[in-house]
């Protein structure tokens, strides 16, 4: 059950082995898997809307930030994202041709609810992608997209997170089919795609031993950067956010490119630099980032698939493989050997894994 640990010694690691289930079960409430197609087409009035506003706060703003690709690629759906702590005190403009979208585990974290309500005042159709259905954002958006991952215990967030992803992509989907973006054909073929994500997330998760022996490493360094392009940049600052909140390790997480505007000062002999570069359109160019920190000692972590593996050539120290996906979930898979890394790093220090210091599970204070 939800509520036990079972065979793990922590929740985390449990919820982040449950991420198989959570990504099937929210599956299945998005995609008619015989019609090959996706329910969320009326989730919100897609063909009619300018604009996409995404609020959440940590974990589920990074979801956010991944969504606003899928968003903009799929369905050529503008997207702006913010943390919901800025959001309403900014003065945002919400034109009648926006519509809002909060992403939340808990539906209850404060920022967001207060962000939420501040779009129905303005006049925007609300939509939240919620886990905890009897919550107050699911209570007061005009539409819920529920994520289906079963409680989660762990302080910082897994599985609610490759949920939240699977939904956006749901929605992302939906989107674009009632935009015209997308054709028939095209929405089979994600379904298709979407429905493998369960089993090739399940098979980056075998890479946990060699995780673990690289996360011996990082239990001895003070400051840790992670890099990535795309939807890997956003990865990148969630991976760094798992490490810092667990580990207490410091810990950035940057934009690939951007590395020559500042980080790279950073690298010294033996600074730790995780690299999360599955095989894309990008990967060339972060691998050249990558050989840029690793020309100056940087020890590199590179987490990449078996294509992106066969390319790297000797800049990482450490390579880190999860099975080749198809474009659309492969965020959603390199999530995995992430979580992992900050779970095991946290594990061998010893600390508080399921309840770090000074942080909450759901922030309902401002
Ligand atoms: C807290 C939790 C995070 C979570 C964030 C947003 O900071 O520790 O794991 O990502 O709140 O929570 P929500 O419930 O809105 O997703």
């Amino acid at each position: 059950g939800f509520a036990d640990k079972g065979e793990y010694r922590h929740f985390m690691e449990k919820e982040i082995h449950e991420q198989p289930d959570a990504i099937a079960h929210t599956l299945s409430r998005y995609v008619d898997v015989d019609a090959g197609r996706f329910n969320t087409g009326d989730l919100l009035d897609w063909a009619h809307i300018n604009r996409l506003l995404s609020t959440a706060c940590g974990t589920a703003f990074y979801a956010g930030a991944i969504g606003k690709h899928w968003f903009e690629a799929h369905a050529r759906l503008a997207v702006e994202i913010d943390v919901a702590s800025e959001f309403r005190y900014r003065d945002p403009v919400i034109g009648p041709n926006d519509a809002a979208l909060f992403i939340s585990q808990s539906g209850e974290t404060a920022d967001t609810l207060a962000a939420l309500r501040y779009c129905k005042a303005a006049g925007a159709k609300t939509l939240a992608v919620v886990n905890v259905a009897e919550s107050s954002i699911a209570r007061e958006a005009d539409a819920i997209a529920q994520t289906q991952a079963g409680p989660e215990i762990g302080v910082a967030s897994t599985k609610a997170f490759t949920a939240q992803l699977t939904a956006l992509a749901c929605l992302a989907i939906g989107a674009g089919r009632v935009r015209g973006v997308l054709t028939e054909a095209d929405e089979a073929r994600f379904v298709t795609e979407l429905l493998e994500a369960p089993r090739l997330i399940n098979a980056a998760l075998a890479s946990e031993p060699q995780i673990e022996a690289i996360a011996h490493r990082l239990t001895q360094v003070r400051d840790v950067l992670y890099l990535g392009r795309g939807v890997y940049h956003p990865l990148a600052m969630e991976g760094a956010l798992k490490l810092k909140e667990i580990s207490y390790i410091h810990a950035e997480g940057y934009a690939a490119g951007e590395l020559k505007h500042g980080p790279i000062a950073l690298i010294e002999e033996g600074t730790p630099v995780v690299v999360a570069a599955p095989y894309d359109a990008l990967f060339e160019k972060t691998l050249s980032n990558m050989q840029e920190v690793a020309a100056r000692g940087a020890e590199v972590i590179l987490i990449t698939d078996d294509k992106g593996a066969s390319l790297a050539g000797d800049g990482a120290a450490h390579v880190v493989t999860m099975p080749d996906c198809p474009d659309l979930i492969r965020p959603i898979v390199a999530a995995a050997p992430i979580q992992l890394l900050a779970y095991h790093t946290a594990s061998l220090k010893g600390t508080d894994v399921d309840q770090p210091r000074n942080l909450a599970k759901s922030v309902t204070v401002e």
